[in-house]
């Protein structure tokens, strides 16, 4: 992964002799107090005439004349961001509009190929701690991705391999800033390794890739790595991973990984749904658009990434993470629609349609780790069902849960982290839906209430214990257009988790 320097300065504003100088600008028409004065002469006039008004996302590029007064050398460039609305009370739309520049910013440099930017604090934003600098330098760094490994033919000069160094001109609370800026940094590196995980197709990301990840990652922090392979697997009775896989030659894992501080009272489960191609099996999908279904591990990808942070943050609170991964596929020895399996915790389960596979790895995953673990909570993430993008389209994740505290504060963190999260009740009606006339059980529970049925299924594996389902088929890519969130993968789930335990952590 491409690393980024980021230096945060207390400089006058034309000792920044760069490709690109930034400065963010809103709709009261605030400029950044410590720009110089010509500068702002400048600004004010372009303000006064009306041609750029400070709206969120709008955007002017200004070409500097570099033969300005003694010795100053000044920036080429000049980008004014409009920031939109700074009095807006909601905290959540203030953050993201940060976000949004941060991303603006980004696509700005890659038009123009500059590599070395510097941002001017919006120091008028006085609520926002650190005047917003880790909202900004999260969405330089998350709107600066780009994923092209597999393009080899494109010609270098055409070429613009992102942003090199962002320089964040502050000019009080340097330290605050410093710290603000490092905490930006290491989580947005996280969703940008579960946005790069998601777009490696299926031949490149498979289960032993998870495990490759996993120990890689244990290697070199204090986190610890497990792995349960088929035989181990077979042992422990987990039929749902087992069948799921039966019909592939590639092995499945179960991968876990654990971060245990040295003192800690609570344990939190992290379960991901690890599927790096879902075909459907015998139950098979239609063909076209079934390329997207190499995405279906990016429940996975949130978790596994979400421990990479963890390492760097180091948080008083026993985070587990378990991904059961495996493919989906329809070989002669699939499992076959009417197959009863039987699941870690001895529940029986009739496979009605064996495209419903994520919940079958995943009752497995959950019942083993909360037998192993007794977390204090679990929160699953995972591409579940397409009926979530039919209630909830591409703007907000679903939620579904068996205790309202726990709901809250997941629904919290994601509005604060420009992740939006929309609940979905539970209940005996649903649960109804998914009797079955053989067993136990059964993994469908008709078309209505699709992701609430899926959801259903789970629940049966958790017992008592505080969980949390977030049903990210909508979220993990084809996300909401945002300025940050470029095409493809969004990497979802992985912020939200961060402050989700970040605010755990305060409350033991
Ligand atoms: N991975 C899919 C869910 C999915 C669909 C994610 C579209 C993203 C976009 C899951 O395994 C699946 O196929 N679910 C079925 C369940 C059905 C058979 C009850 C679905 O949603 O159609
Ligand atoms: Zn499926
Ligand atoms: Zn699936």
């Amino acid at each position: 992964m491409k690393n980024t320097r980021i230096i945060v300065s207390n400089k006058d504003f034309h000792k920044y002799s760069g490709s690109l100088a930034v400065v963010l600008i809103d709709e009261q028409k605030n400029i950044p107090s410590f720009l110089d004065k010509q500068i702002k002469r400048k600004i004010k006039k372009i303000l006064n005439l009306g041609d750029f008004r400070g709206k969120k996302d709008e955007q002017l590029l200004l070409y500097m004349d570099s033969a300005r007064s003694k010795g100053a050398r000044s920036a080429e460039r000049l980008l004014l961001v409009g920031f939109g609305n700074s009095a807006e009370s909601d905290r959540s739309i203030v953050l993201d509009a940060l976000r949004s520049g941060g991303g603006i910013i980004a696509q700005t440099a890659k038009k123009i190929k500059a590599d070395e930017i510097m941002v001017v604090l919006p120091d008028y934003l006085e609520n926002v701690p650190c005047y917003g600098a880790e909202q900004i330098v999260e969405g330089i760094l998350l709107g600066d991705y780009q994923f092209v490994k597999y393009k080899k033919a494109e010609k270098p000069a055409d070429k613009f391999s992102g942003i090199h160094q962002i320089t964040v001109l502050a000019r009080k609370n340097i330290n605050g800033v410093r710290k603000a800026v490092r905490r930006a940094q290491y989580v947005s590196e996280a969703a940008l390794s579960a946005r790069d995980m998601a777009n490696e197709p299926g031949n490149k990301w498979t289960p032993q890739h998870f495990v490759d990840f996993a120990r890689s990652l244990a290697r070199q922090s204090s986190l610890t790595c497990k792995v349960l392979n088929r035989e181990q697997m077979k042992k422990a009775g987990m039929g749902g991973i087992l069948a799921v896989s039966q019909g592939s030659a590639v092995a499945p894992k179960l991968v876990i990984v654990e971060h245990i501080p040295q003192r800690y009272t609570k344990t939190i489960l992290l379960v991901g749904k690890g599927l790096t191609f879902d075909s459907g099996g015998i139950s098979i999908k239609p063909s076209a658009g079934m390329e997207d279904m190499k995405y279906d591990m990016c429940g996975g990808a949130a978790v596994l990434s979400t421990m990479q942070a963890l390492a760097v943050e180091q948080p008083d609170v026993k985070v587990v993470a378990i991904v059961p991964s495996s493919e989906n596929l329809s070989g002669s020895m699939a499992v076959k629609p009417g197959d009863v399996i039987t699941h870690y915790n001895g529940i029986t389960s009739e496979v009605v349609n064996t495209d419903a596979e994520g919940r079958l790895i995943l009752a497995d995953a959950l019942s083993y780790g909360i037998k192993r673990y007794k977390p204090d909570f679990v929160v699953d993430l995972a591409t579940l069902t397409g009926a979530v993008i039919v209630s909830l389209g591409h703007h907000r994740t679903g939620l579904m849960s068996n205790d309202d505290s726990l709901a809250e504060k997941l629904a919290e963190s994601g509005r604060i982290c420009g992740e939006p999260i929309w609940r979905l009740p539970l209940g005996q009606e649903y649960s109804k839906q998914i009797e079955s006339e053989v067993a136990d059980i059964k993994n469908v529970g008709g078309k209505e209430g699709g992701s609430i049925t899926a959801a259903a299924y789970l629940e049966k594996f958790v017992g008592d214990t505080p969980w949390a389902h977030l049903d990210i088929a909508g979220t993990a890519w084809d996300f909401t257009k945002k300025s940050y969130i470029p095409k493809g993968p969004s990497g979802t789930g992985v912020r939200t988790l961060i402050d989700f335990i970040r605010k755990c952590k305060k409350k033991v």
